[in-house]
């Protein structure tokens, strides 16, 4: 079986940080997003992977290469245009041919992994297998019907949704996949719709079966969706110790510090993970807290935020938190009166001040 991930789409809803970076190279708990999905996949048994990227993207190959450190061959396939995830489908059924093939949306994580949804795909012996999630609120999704060990019907963000079965980014197809993308058309936003393709093979008749998620599952589209991801992954942190602690500086809970950290006259209380070469100082960093590599906090408080690499935070008085800073990010007290503030901000940045 091979594995389809995605790794291109419009990334609109994390603006400004997809203007320069590809989403799925966010990191989750210091993770690469995209590793969540390759991690499980390669667990799966899986070895013969396609990741789709934009055109001209050349961010993912750099980061992951042809797979070989992984375990995994990796075919990098372009996607013209985001022209929907039906279209990905189509695009791939070179690198697919015949076999049954998992597809995984690389925006999404969950805990323990795929390999279940693929034994249940195979028990069922049924053309496309969804897994579904019970979620709080079913009319942002694609909400399965289900009688039995079958889904009868998918409506797409329904007013009145018939259960609470969201589907998620994680699909099993036989090859009769790829009849229904070639069968649909573009829907008013002008994509090709995947959930199109499984009414599709509903009204055809062929077999839908699902696999119902037990633990969490995230689909990482929204800032507050990747602090809500980095909360759950940071939630079964290893305890690992590597950097320095002074005897003034207290570290409770679970804490991972990287390579060369340095915790100066500050208050880690984890969950907590910082990556390489960070110091921290004179500084107060709360749960839920992912710091990157080579950072700089101090005399400042962070808590419940994703901080990535060569970031400054420095005497800020009031707490940051459910934050989401970029690389190479600067937050400074001005020095000189009159105390201003002073922004350099790209665009659709966002700021909240009091
Ligand atoms: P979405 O989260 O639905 O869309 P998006 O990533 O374009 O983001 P936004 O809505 O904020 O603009 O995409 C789900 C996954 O599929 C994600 O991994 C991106 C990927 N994708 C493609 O690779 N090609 C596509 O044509 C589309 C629509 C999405």
């Amino acid at each position: 079986m091979k594995a389809l991930i995605t790794a291109g789409g419009h990334g609109t809803r994390l603006r400004p940080i997809t203007h320069t970076q590809n989403k799925h190279l966010i990191p989750i708990a210091n993770k690469l997003m995209l590793d969540y999905a390759l991690d499980y996949v390669r667990e799966a048994g899986i070895t013969e992977v396609g990741i789709i990227i934009n055109a001209g993207d050349k961010s993912i190959e750099e980061a992951f290469g042809k797979g070989v450190d992984r375990g995994l061959n990796i075919t990098y396939i372009t996607q013209g245009a985001p022209l929907g995830l039906a279209h990905v489908v189509k695009i791939s059924k070179e690198f697919i041919g015949e076999e049954p093939f998992v597809f995984y949306l690389g925006d999404n994580i969950l805990v323990g992994g795929i390999k279940r949804f693929i034994d249940d795909f195979n028990r069922n012996g049924s053309n496309c297998h969804l897994v579904l999630s019970r979620v709080p609120d079913p009319n942002r999704f694609g909400v399965a019907q289900v009688e039995g060990e079958r889904i009868v019907s998918i409506e797409e963000k329904p007013e009145v949704p018939k259960s609470d079965l969201a589907v998620t980014g994680i699909y099993i197809y036989d090859s009769h996949i790829f009849e229904a993308v070639n069968n649909i058309a573009p829907s008013k936003r002008g994509e090709l719709e995947i959930s199109d393709a499984h009414q599709y093979l509903l009204d055809k008749g062929y077999i839908v079966s699902f696999s119902e998620i037990t633990g969490w599952w995230k689909d990482t589209g929204k800032p507050s969706d990747l602090l809500e991801a980095n909360r759950l992954v940071l939630d079964n942190l290893v305890d690992r110790r590597l950097g320095d602690v002074d005897n003034q500086s207290s570290v409770s809970g679970r804490v991972n510090l990287g390579r060369d950290v340095k915790i100066i006259r500050s208050n880690i209380r984890g969950p907590v993970i910082i990556g390489d070469n960070t110091v921290i100082e004179n500084a107060y960093i709360g749960p839920y807290t992912a710091i990157g590599r080579n950072c700089r906090i101090v005399s400042s408080e962070v808590e419940f935020s994703i901080i990535m690499d060569y970031c400054k935070i420095e005497n800020i008085t009031r707490r940051i938190e459910a934050s989401l800073l970029g690389n190479d990010v600067r937050i400074l007290r001005a020095r000189k009166k009159p105390s201003t503030h002073r922004f350099m901000l790209g665009d659709q940045s966002r700021v909240e001040i009091e």
